[in-house]
């Protein structure tokens, strides 16, 4: 199966689209449109089979920034106490159809870029996920780590796994 990565579009039929978890498909159902082209606050990518454009996966994304001093981490030692820029992946989902075919780690690497393009762009320091319990293992596998939070978790997304990549570990993971 041939697969293009792109951005979201108006025409892109999202209803069908089921990863078997409720959330992450509402969540591309009705709200991934009206974020990237009404208020304009996270971009959608999908990963669609070429000649069909059937979708078979998203991600949405926002640019953020935090405070990294929040978190517990080495190697944020040295860097200063104020917010930071930062790339979030705030969804991710692929359809159960297509899962466990490499899929997800595609739309995952292609994340990895644009993190590089923001860090040329604007600076960033990394990509923090909200991840669920279920997906620690496939963020793991990219080499994400657990971010344990200074306060518990972070107070926006109780419920999940503040997961962080540095931008100098993707810059390895890419080269
Ligand atoms: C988690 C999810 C995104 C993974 O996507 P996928 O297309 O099935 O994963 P891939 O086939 O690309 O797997 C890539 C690698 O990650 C590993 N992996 C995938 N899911 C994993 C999991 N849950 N735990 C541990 N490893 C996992 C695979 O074994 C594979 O490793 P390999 O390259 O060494 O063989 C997908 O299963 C999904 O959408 N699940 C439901 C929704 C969800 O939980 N989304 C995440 C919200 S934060």
């Amino acid at each position: 199966m041939k697969i293009e990565i792109r951005k979201l579009e108006k025409r892109d039929n999202r209803a069908d689209f089921s990863s078997g978890d409720i959330e992450i498909d509402r969540f591309f159902v009705k709200f991934a449109g009206q974020n990237q082209f009404k208020h304009k606050i996270g971009n959608t990518y999908i990963a669609v089979e070429s000649h069909s454009q059937n979708i078979l996966g998203y991600a949405t994304v926002t640019s953020s920034s935090m405070n990294i001093k929040e978190l517990k981490l080495s190697e944020f030692k040295k860097f200063p106490n104020y917010p930071l820029p930062i790339f979030r992946i705030a969804r991710l989902g692929i359809d159960k159809r297509y899962q466990s075919q490499g899929i997800g780690g595609k739309l995952l690497r292609k994340m990895l870029y644009l993190a590089i393009e923001l860090e040329e762009l604007v600076g960033c320091v990394g990509i923090l996920v909200d991840a669920k319990d279920d997906a620690i293992g496939f963020y793991k596998r990219y080499s994400f780590e657990i971010a344990p939070v200074v306060d518990g978790e972070l107070p926006s997304r109780p419920m999940q796994t503040v997961m962080y990549l540095s931008i100098r570990t993707i810059h390895k993971i890419l080269n």
